[in-house]
């Protein structure tokens, strides 16, 4: 308590977060394994455990409904064990889903299932022309979207998504094999721009992930974003998901829990150890789905 109502009002006014509505399209791992290695985190000859899987999605799926999130659910396809990672399926603004191009042949197939899926909902769909890997490599902030490259997504596909959505692009580049995707790197944590200004559009990254340049941009255009630890990344910290005010973060990111807590954001911790095998955590396995019927 403040004896002081203006500096009352303020701190309201900063630490107070607003919760957003979200639209998420998740796959239940039914066929989820181990069977070919495309990132780092990936050993075949280490078994993997389905139902553990099955088990620690589901909790996500029940943590989204109850804070009052809306998921979709695309059928899972055998020998797609990729296919729990949706973010890579698509980027969706505006009910037009922009469709994703594999950059390896293992997850080639999972793209005609993913925009078979949103023309079938009320999507107008792009069709790729560029590797490109979905949500995974392009994040919306305000009205600019993130583009990462280096392992995945090319920066041809950079320019493509600029054309498809008419939205500035910022390319950032990816240095550190284990972060390959940009969502293993930078977190949206509020998409909203305007609102309160900058503050308000607020990201998480891990500074090391990143070549010299890409981190002389964000620093430039993100003073106020919170700068996760080398120890956070490692364990995909920053792979989470964020409504404006609650963060599902994993529970082994321990700073960036009380990172988040001083920015006053609300951190849900959801455990997804299984499906870190195949290199994938809670924002790999959630893809947004904005506008579009329904
Ligand atoms: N095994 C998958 C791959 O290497 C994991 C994808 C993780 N997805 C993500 N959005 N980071 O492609």
């Amino acid at each position: 308590m403040s004896a002081n109502p203006t500096a009352a009002a303020v701190e309201t006014e900063t630490n107070e977060r607003v919760q957003q509505h979200r639209r998420y399209l998740m796959c239940r791992p039914e066929h989820f394994t181990v069977s070919y290695s495309i990132n780092p985190w990936m050993e075949p000859s280490r078994p993997t455990d389905t139902d553990l899987a099955l088990r620690q999605w589901q909790s996500l799926y029940d943590t989204y409904v109850a804070l009052g999130h809306e998921i979709e659910l695309i059928d899972p396809v055998e020998g797609l064990p990729d296919m729990v990672y949706t973010a890579n399926g698509g980027f969706v603004i505006d009910g037009v889903a922009y469709g994703p191009k594999f950059r390896f042949r293992e997850r080639a197939d999972e793209a005609p299932a993913f925009i078979d899926w949103f023309a079938a909902n009320g999507f107008e769909v792009a069709e790729p022309v560029e590797v490109n890997e979905g949500e995974g490599d392009f994040l919306l902030v305000g009205d600019t979207i993130l583009a990462g490259t280096g392992f995945r997504s090319t920066g041809d596909s950079h320019r493509e998504v600029g054309e498809v959505f008419s939205r500035e692009v910022v390319s950032l580049t990816l240095t550190d094999p284990r972060f390959y995707h940009l969502d293993t790197a930078i977190a949206v944590l509020d998409p909203v721009e305007g609102v309160g200004g900058v503050e308000k559009a607020n990201i998480a990254y891990l500074p090391n992930a990143f070549d010299e340049r890409s981190q002389a941009i964000l620093r430039e255009r993100y003073p106020d974003a919170i700068r996760v630890s080398d120890a956070d990344g490692a364990v995909f910290g920053l792979n989470s998901a964020s409504d404006g005010k609650n963060v599902i973060i994993s529970p082994r990111a321990k700073g960036f829990e009380a990172q988040l807590r001083e920015r006053g954001y609300t951190p849900v911790l959801v455990d997804l150890s299984e499906l870190l095998l195949g290199g994938g955590g809670i924002k790999c396995c959630t893809l947004e789905l904005r506008g579009g019927t329904r």
